[in-house]
């Protein structure tokens, strides 16, 4: 039987799509839930309208109140029974109590490459850094704010000309391609890491898919 995925966003979700574009066919997993802690989430009218079930849950009522906004976000994560919770743009803290009964079950993207820039403004810090590669990581999630065990990171070179726009761009059309790739390999119990090298590629031509 397929696997269910719920999948978190605030934004745009422009990676839930790219992860409910690639559960069809012979993927074990299929999208069960679209779930925003913004009611206005461009993602969940672009989920709705490809007759995904959606849910919001608007953290701004509780006022900072973690363990009840949590508790809301519970009532309809019940109702859908999922077996994978996917965070795509996700942009809440949780609690150690909320991640602890997802243990093992639910997955994170990050723009970095981590353990490199946790929390915000990962580009323009790796640029300020001088650093000469970037990229992105799925991990699972565990108390620790983009933390946990690294299940695939993608990488790129930073052009001279990047700025912090240019960037993020960049590494929002690798992590178009690592998300769903993961959720692939996790949905049928592989947690072996995905590799996704750009950094040699000219336009992208030379890309490496390695397991570990
Ligand atoms: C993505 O770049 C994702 O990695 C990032 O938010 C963006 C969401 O875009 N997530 C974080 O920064 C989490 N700490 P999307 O809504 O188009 O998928």
């Amino acid at each position: 039987m397929s696997k269910r995925v719920a999948i978190l966003i605030s934004g745009g979700g422009s990676n839930m799509l790219a992860l409910v574009d690639s559960m069809t066919g012979d993927h074990p997993a299929r999208p069960c839930l679209v779930m925003s802690n913004d009611p206005g989430a461009a993602g969940l009218k672009r989920a709705a309208d490809l007759g995904i079930p959606v849910a919001a849950v608007d953290h701004r009522p509780f006022k900072g109140d973690r363990p009840a906004f949590e508790a809301a976000l519970m009532e309809p994560l019940r109702a859908a029974a999922p077996d994978i919770l996917c965070l795509a743009g996700f942009m809440r803290v949780l609690t150690a109590g909320f991640v602890s009964q997802w243990q093992g079950r639910m997955l994170n993207i990050h723009p970095s490459l981590l353990p490199k820039y946790k929390g915000l403004q990962t580009h323009a810090r790796a640029l300020a850094a001088g650093d000469a590669e970037h990229g992105c990581s799925v991990h699972e999630v565990t108390a620790a704010l983009d933390d946990g065990p690294i299940l695939g990171q993608a990488r790129l070179a930073i052009d001279p000309q990047d700025n912090a726009e240019s960037l993020a761009a960049r590494v929002l059309k690798l992590e178009h391609r690592l998300y769903p790739m993961v959720l692939r390999r996790f949905a049928d119990g592989d947690r072996r890491p995905v590799l996704l090298d750009e950094t040699s590629a000219s336009g992208g031509l030379a890309n490496s898919v390695q397991s570990q």
